[in-house]
């Protein structure tokens, strides 16, 4: 039973850890809720300021990608859901995924070395082959459209200390204990990361966006090879050799048509043939 003075110790506790300026510095942090991204919405409509922070001990309805569940013991792991407001040109939001990833990958890399991640486009972070972190972000608009950009709600989902998954998904799931064998403070880990976010976020002017594409590339699992996009709930698929990300985050696939800029799907190695990883198309 998660008490109510625990998750009290757990704010006061980040908030004397955080060094950070603006990201974070309003916190909900509960015991047990549907889903935090569904409460930053929310909150975010009536008003929250930039950078509040809902965080959640346990999710009775936690939401992954494309419809998906989000599975996670209480008080094992990481999840939360940042309100921000970036100021980017329209179509550039894809930006906020690219540095949430490289964010959430250096500070994994750092509690994990010598081991290393690699980002599944477009933001799921892998250790060996297996996810341990997925990020699920959704926008929507203040009811006062022409005076403010939209909110955008980034859902993080860490595993860190679980150490047993469900049998459906434990065979591409992982934990940082599960990987490394080392049980970790969730505190430290997460006062790091929104460190990190605060300065990619800062930095997310036009200068800094293609050397973030840059990075994001040097880490993106499967450059180069052979993959499959599904495309959604309808089953399409869509093959090709993936040779990394544009200027605005999207996919770009070289398929046996031309260049294609895939802007959602989900990559899958399964139904490709091996032995045509890095051939012709
Ligand atoms: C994915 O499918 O990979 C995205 C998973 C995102 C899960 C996190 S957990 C905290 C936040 N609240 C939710 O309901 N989902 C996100």
């Amino acid at each position: 039973m998660i008490t109510e003075s625990f998750v009290q110790q757990l704010t006061t506790d980040l908030t004397n850890t955080l060094q950070t300026h603006w990201l974070g510095r309003t916190i909900r942090w509960h015991d047990n809720i549907g889903s935090t991204n569904e409460d930053a919405l929310a909150w975010a409509q009536e008003g929250a300021p930039d950078g509040a922070l809902v965080l959640s001990e346990y999710q009775t309805h936690g939401r992954g990608r494309q419809g998906r569940a989000w599975e996670s013991t209480a008080s094992k792991n990481i999840l939360f859901s940042l309100i921000v407001r970036p100021q980017l040109p329209h179509g550039a939001l894809g930006l906020v995924t690219v540095a949430t990833s490289l964010a959430l990958a250096e500070t994994i890399d750092r509690a994990i070395a010598p081991l290393k991640t690699k980002i599944k486009w477009p933001n799921d972070i892998l250790i060996e082959e297996k996810k341990c972190c997925g990020m699920l972000l959704e926008t929507a608009y203040p009811p006062d459209q022409s005076a403010r950009p939209p909110f955008v709600v980034l859902g993080v989902g860490l595993n860190v200390n679980q150490a047993h998954f469900s049998p459906d998904i434990s065979h591409k799931t992982t934990s940082l204990l599960l990987e490394t064998g080392r049980r970790m403070d969730r505190i430290e880990l997460l006062a790091g990361l929104l460190g990190r976010l605060e300065r990619r976020y800062d930095r997310l002017a036009e200068v800094d966006a293609p050397r973030y594409i840059e990075q994001y590339e040097e880490r993106l699992a499967y450059l180069d090879e052979r993959i499959t996009l599904r495309l959604g709930s309808s089953g399409q698929t869509i093959s090709g050799m993936l040779r990394g990300i544009s200027e605005g985050g999207a996919l770009r696939l070289e398929t046996a048509e031309g260049m294609a800029i895939l802007h959602a799907g989900e990559v899958t190695t399964s139904g490709v043939d091996p032995k045509r990883n890095g051939a012709a198309l």
